[in-house]
């Protein structure tokens, strides 16, 4: 279950959510993969465990991938192609320097119209553009608390469409 709750520090246009366990965190990728768009840039932060990986999972298995979501801690990356979106999974925590990114072309992959994960991407500024969201998970009673914020006007689409919850109206039946 994934509950919406009134951000403490709110310094912008956050939004905050209560993930009670992984299938909550899961759920959360799900809502994200029926709100994305090409191109758009999302930044995953927080400590090692606090469910970055989870979430890319989440999103990927919404999408329609049905193989496994590996860690890029090793890769860098992990490209997806699913749905006919192009998704590229980043993890920077293993970057030995900024120039490394550059080193090795991951710049060019966010040029491009793919869908850009990025954890851990204050390990590759600055040469990283700069992201549309900004999702940060905190440890909290057992389960997380997320923080997500749109930094670009696409990403204020994206997490306007995350968070609409309400069901679509009813319109009378004509008669
Ligand atoms: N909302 C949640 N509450 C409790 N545990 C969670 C939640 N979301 C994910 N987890 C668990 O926390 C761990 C997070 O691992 P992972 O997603 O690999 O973290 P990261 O990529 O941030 O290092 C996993 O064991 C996962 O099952
Ligand atoms: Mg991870």
């Amino acid at each position: 279950m994934i509950a919406f709750i009134h951000c403490p520090d709110d310094d912008g246009p956050a939004v905050c959510a209560r993930l009670v366990d992984e299938a909550a965190t899961l759920a959360l990728g799900a809502r994200l993969a029926a709100a994305l768009e090409p191109g758009l840039k999302i930044w995953l932060e927080g400590d090692l465990g606090s469910g970055k990986t989870t979430l890319a999972r989440g999103i990927l298995r919404a999408l329609g991938h049905a193989g496994t979501v590996k860690s890029p801690t090793y890769t860098l990356i992990e490209p997806y192609a699913v749905s006919g979106i192009e998704l590229y999974h980043f993890d920077f925590y293993r970057l030995a320097s900024p120039e490394e990114f550059l080193d090795a072309g991951l710049d060019e992959y966010f040029s491009g119209s793919g869908v850009c994960l990025v954890e851990w991407p204050r390990q590759a500024l600055p040469h990283l553009a700069t992201p549309d969201v900004v999702i940060a998970f905190a440890a909290r009673d057992g389960g997380r608390v997320v923080t997500i914020q749109a930094r670009t006007e696409a990403g204020r689409t994206c997490v306007k469409r995350l968070t609409d919850t309400a069901e679509p109206e009813r319109t009378a039946p004509p008669g």
